[in-house]
């Protein structure tokens, strides 16, 4: 099925109603790698009502807090008059069975993390699913548990799937109503058929097909585009990053030539990232992109500024104006493409309703000013980082670009504590690159989530062969994470260590130590900066 004929790939949904829990996004990731289409509203936004109409099931996610308590989030009545499919998790299944006359207490036990639930009657949720039997010959599963309160007792028309000791009822359904609660976590990876758990509640119950696939993606994407823009030119600002990396390559097919990109070169890429961006897109893709040398604007323009978020705010700012600059010259442009993300729009929406807060002020190239009235083109709004790489590895663009770790838009920037000077940038650069290239090759770089260097502008003494150095130090910083709001300083090898070490202080000339940064986020950042 494609959207070449007529088939519309957004026209079954799922709503996911959230409750705060810090996996919404992630029921969200699971629900499109099984390949349906679904969107987060918080459970009390009016427009979520609408979409509720229009949607084939309806999840409820997880959330922090108790409906044992008064004026707590609870399930709004059209939930249920949707006359859909409801799969309630965790909070959500306690909200569920509270509003159909169920009750739900505080736990005396509370209980986190690994569980085993007996199974009590598969239904159709748990079909044929096993990870074990217990000695009764019962069927058991792994879950992951994350809870205080419980339901306990149930609301009419409901049996118990599974239970364990600390709850009875650990999975709940109604049948008839093909309503489903489960009071663990279907959508994190330790529930081992949490997967098939899911793909059950969207295929068999709710009776979606897998139509959101890369190609139809793609497709779809291309469609639109099309529509959207006609014969009008569009400008994109390319970074080399993943997003617009892909917004280059899908508006590259959809438009060809009335597509035109302008990559600035700031000085603070990566060693030969430029020479890449060009050959990947100009070169092999034929896409039409204009490449501004603007090194020695960026770098006078820091000068003397030592401030991590005067930074930040001098080199956005500069960007825009270049970037303006070029767009002004391309005289027919109607539009402007961006590479916004899914959660970049959930991210607005909660700063917008005062559920966000800021700790950083990340730069992303913002709107341009009205006078140059360009419309917005925004293909990868719907979509997740995830899929956007799938779309990207659809597209045929190189797999390192595609998969690479996430490079802030102030880059070496803010890697460079304090002031930031050309010479420190190349040797940043070169230390970084030796770094990652030793990751590549020691088949560390997919396990870690991010890695890079940083420039530390104090002096230490070191000694090389019978001379005293007297020179720079870097720390190599690398963590895993899964939504980069926490993370764990990766455990990287001593032996890898080591080398990637002496690598770095015997080739470049002006380091002399190099540290490995051992700080968690919380309480440190990722950035150092
Ligand atoms: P922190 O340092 O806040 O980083 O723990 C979390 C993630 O955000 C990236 N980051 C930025 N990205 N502009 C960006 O586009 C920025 O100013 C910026 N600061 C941090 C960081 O690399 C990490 O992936």
């Amino acid at each position: 099925m494609n959207s070449s004929n007529n088939a519309d790939i957004h026209s079954q949904r799922i709503l996911i109603l959230d409750y705060g829990s810090q996996y919404t996004q992630l029921i969200a990731r699971r629900v499109r790698e099984i390949g349906v289409y679904c969107e987060i509203f918080s459970w009390d936004f009016p427009g979520a009502e609408k979409f509720a109409q229009t949607a084939q099931g309806i999840i409820l996610s997880g959330g922090p807090e108790s409906t044992t308590l008064e004026d707590t989030p609870y399930v709004p009545d059209y939930v249920l008059d949707a006359n859909v499919p409801v799969l309630g998790i965790c909070y959500g299944m306690q909200a569920l069975a509270k509003k159909l006359g169920g009750t739900v207490s505080e736990s005396s036990q509370r209980e986190f993390g690994f569980a085993q639930v007996v199974v009590k009657q598969t239904g159709k949720l748990f079909s044929n699913l096993s990870d074990g039997k217990n000695q009764h010959d019962e069927s058991l599963l792994d879950v992951w548990m994350s809870h205080g309160d419980k339901v306990t007792s149930l609301p009419e028309g409901f049996v118990t799937l599974a239970s364990t000791d600390n709850a009875k009822y650990a999975a709940i359904a109604n049948e008839d109503k093909k309503l489903y609660g489960l009071q663990f976590h279907p959508e994190v990876t330790h529930t081992k058929s949490g997967e098939q758990m899911l793909s059950c509640f969207l295929t068999d119950i709710c009776g979606c097909d897998a139509s959101w696939t890369a190609d139809n993606i793609v497709e779809d994407i291309i469609d639109r585009v099309k529509t959207q823009v006609g014969s009008e030119h569009v400008i994109l600002g390319l970074s080399g990053g993943v997003d617009s990396s892909v917004v280059a390559a899908l508006l590259h097919k959809a438009i060809g030539k009335q597509l035109t990109c302008i990559f600035v070169d700031n000085g603070l890429l990566r060693l030969h990232e430029g020479d890449q961006v060009m050959d990947t897109f100009s070169k092999h893709m034929g896409v039409k992109v204009i490449r501004v040398n603007a090194e020695d604007r960026f770098l006078s323009a820091l000068n003397g500024i030592d401030d991590p978020e005067l930074k930040r705010k001098k080199i956005g700012n500069l960007f825009i104006e270049i970037f303006q600059e070029e767009a002004r010259r391309i005289k027919d442009a109607r539009w402007l493409a961006q590479g916004t993300i899914y959660p970049d729009v959930i991210e607005s929406a909660a700063a917008a309703t005062g559920k966000a807060h800021l700790i950083k002020s990340h730069h992303n190239v913002g709107g341009l000013p009205d006078d140059m009235e360009l419309s917005l083109v925004e293909p990868l709004r719907e979509l997740f980082k995830d899929e956007v790489r799938r779309l990207g590895d659809e597209l045929g663009l190189p797999y390192e670009m595609i998969h690479r770790h996430p490079f802030p838009g102030p880059g070496l920037g803010v890697r460079i504590l304090g002031e930031v000077k050309k010479e420190y940038a190349d040797i940043l650069r070169r230390a970084d690159h030796i770094f990652i290239k030793e990751l590549r090759e020691h088949d560390l770089y997919d396990q870690v989530s991010q890695a890079f260097t940083v420039f530390l502008p104090v002096r230490s003494v070191g000694v090389m062969g019978d001379g005293r150095k007297y020179q720079y130090v870097v720390a190599l910083r690398a963590v895993e994470t899964i939504d980069f709001m926490t993370a764990r300083w990766a455990h990287l090898p001593y032996d890898f260590l080591d080398l990637v070490s002496r690598r770095i202080i015997n080739e470049i000339d002006g380091i002399s130590r190099v540290a490995y940064d051992i700080s968690g986020k919380p309480p440190a950042t990722i950035e150092w900066e």
